[in-house]
């Protein structure tokens, strides 16, 4: 890898040959010690990827970034977990945008990273609570670089590879993505709040177009996103209403 131009960020860093979840190793590493802040575990062959709401992140041995990083926001209370979201989001968009300048590069809510309608990356965040104070974060992020192929279905996965049909090296994006993660993490703790606000919203997938939805109860419907609320909710245009959604209450339909 080269080196890294961070102050924190991968500057301890944990390079595991294979490893189930770099998120749970990260947890148990939290729950014994106290990592220093940016710590970063990654690994080249995650065998149980852990997704969103109890889901699997599927990905292929070697071809990937797979990593996750410790952050200790202490100056965030637990109400306001959704600025890391978008702090996190932001800094794994930077980095593809970076890749990819002329394609449609986009954040579905609430951290998914698109290009056009297809996911090129996830996050997941978990984070530990202290009374009404966040104590510690693991941040997990996989970027798929150079999978082509896939065994899951939707959400339409694709992969640098796939969008320029050129190779990536790994040692190069992982230190650049150590580094948007530490510039917008600098952002949020310096309580830039509004600027992270507006990039995300600018950044964000269907922000203002009409669009198909789906709710928890089997209905399909129209409506505009029209941002998020200060709990980290989905505010949805639907007819004259404006509707809050949390994530398993909405599904994104084509
Ligand atoms: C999602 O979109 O459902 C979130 C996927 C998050 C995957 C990353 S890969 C590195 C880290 N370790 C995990 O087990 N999950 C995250």
């Amino acid at each position: 890898m080269r080196r890294l131009n961070t102050l924190f960020v991968g500057q301890t860093f944990i390079e595991l040959p294979e490893v189930d979840s770099t998120n749970s190793f990260a947890q148990a590493l939290l729950s014994k010690s106290k990592p220093a802040e940016g710590t970063v575990i990654s690994t080249s062959c995650q065998t149980a990827g852990r997704g969103q709401i109890g889901s699997h992140w599927e990905s292929e041995p070697n071809k990937n970034i797979s990593l996750s990083a410790i952050l200790y926001p202490d100056f965030l209370e637990a109400k306001e977990q959704f600025k890391l979201n978008q702090c996190i989001s932001l800094a794994v968009f930077d980095l593809v945008k970076n890749c990819l300048p002329d394609r449609p590069v986009s954040i579905k809510w609430p951290n998914d990273i698109y290009v056009g309608n297809r996911k090129i990356a996830g996050i997941l965040i978990q984070n530990s609570l202290i009374n009404t104070q966040i104590r510690s974060t693991v941040a997990g992020i996989g970027i798929n670089i150079h999978q082509t192929t896939f065994c899951t279905n939707p959400p339409n996965p694709t992969s640098l590879l796939l969008e320029t049909g050129q190779e990536h090296p790994l040692h190069d994006l992982v230190p650049q993505l150590c580094e948007h993660l530490e510039a917008r993490y600098l952002q949020l703790r310096a309580r830039k709040i509004l600027p992270l606000q507006q990039d995300y919203l600018r950044q964000l997938y269907r922000f203002g177009q009409l669009a198909n939805y789906l709710r928890s109860s089997g209905e399909t419907f129209q409506g505009t996103i029209q941002g998020i609320d200060e709990t980290g909710r989905l505010k949805v245009q639907v007819g004259s209403e404006i509707e809050c959604f949390d994530l398993k209450e909405i599904r994104f339909e084509v």
